[in-house]
């Protein structure tokens, strides 16, 4: 396997560390297409319109953002944020209609319009250094009132070094159980190899 190329951002909590990969097409995060799970959830209808509404929801360090148009495909009144400007470029070179609902902002900052109904997880935590999940769950749990649900893959691994920086089944169960109840946890069937084996779909429903 080839060398991955040299960098000069080695923080993944600038956008500079995120936008160098872009620009040189350094993603191995990437599945290039929407994970299997989520498309069953969006084909299942679990979400429903309240009080004529689409649901609103939010797609956080969404990069490519290719969950972005099924969402949206679907009515629901979805949004994908990034904090780098070349994975928001990115997004929207691929999003066609839907590039107007790419922001380029950061999670701890940003301020959905209305309410959120479901918050999307996709390599996102995961890309995270440890010291940052506290927030992150803080963050999640104000975005999205009682009901809210967040969903997505989550990456279960103890090496040191990342990104992708792995978590321990307990210490998300200890950062979430607070605001969350846990309603899914299943394999993931199309990992990617930087993934596999080592993630699960799950869904979070805010207590
Ligand atoms: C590993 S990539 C995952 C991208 C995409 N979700 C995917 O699965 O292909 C992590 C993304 O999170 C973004 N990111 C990291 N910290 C962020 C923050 N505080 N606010 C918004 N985006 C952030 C990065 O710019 C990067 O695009």
């Amino acid at each position: 396997m080839a060398a991955p190329p040299a960098f000069s951002s080695r923080d993944p909590l600038s956008p500079r560390f995120w936008d160098e990969r872009f620009e040189r097409a350094f993603t191995p995060w990437e599945r290039g297409e929407v994970p299997l799970a989520l498309r069953r959830f969006v084909a299942a209808g679990q979400l429903a319109a309240v009080a004529g509404q689409p649901p609103a929801v939010l797609l956080p360090g969404c990069g490519s953002a290719r969950e972005l148009a099924l969402m949206c495909e679907a009515g629901w009144d979805a949004t994908a944020i990034d904090f780098s400007r070349e994975a928001v470029a990115r997004a929207r070179a691929l999003a066609g209609p839907w590039a107007d609902r790419i922001v380029q902002a950061d999670f701890f900052a940003y301020a959905p319009p209305r309410p959120l109904d479901l918050v999307v997880e996709q390599a996102f935590f995961c890309a995270l250094p440890p010291a940052r999940r506290p927030d992150v769950a803080r963050r999640w749990a104000e975005l999205l009132g009682q009901g809210g649900l967040l969903a997505g893959c989550f990456y279960f691994d103890d090496a040191a070094k990342g990104p992708p920086f792995g978590i321990a089944r307990a210490e998300l169960d200890a950062l979430l159980t607070p605001a969350f109840e846990c309603v899914a946890d299943e394999a993931v069937e199309d990992s990617i190899p930087v993934f596999a084996g080592k993630e699960r779909w799950m869904i979070w429903r805010r207590r």
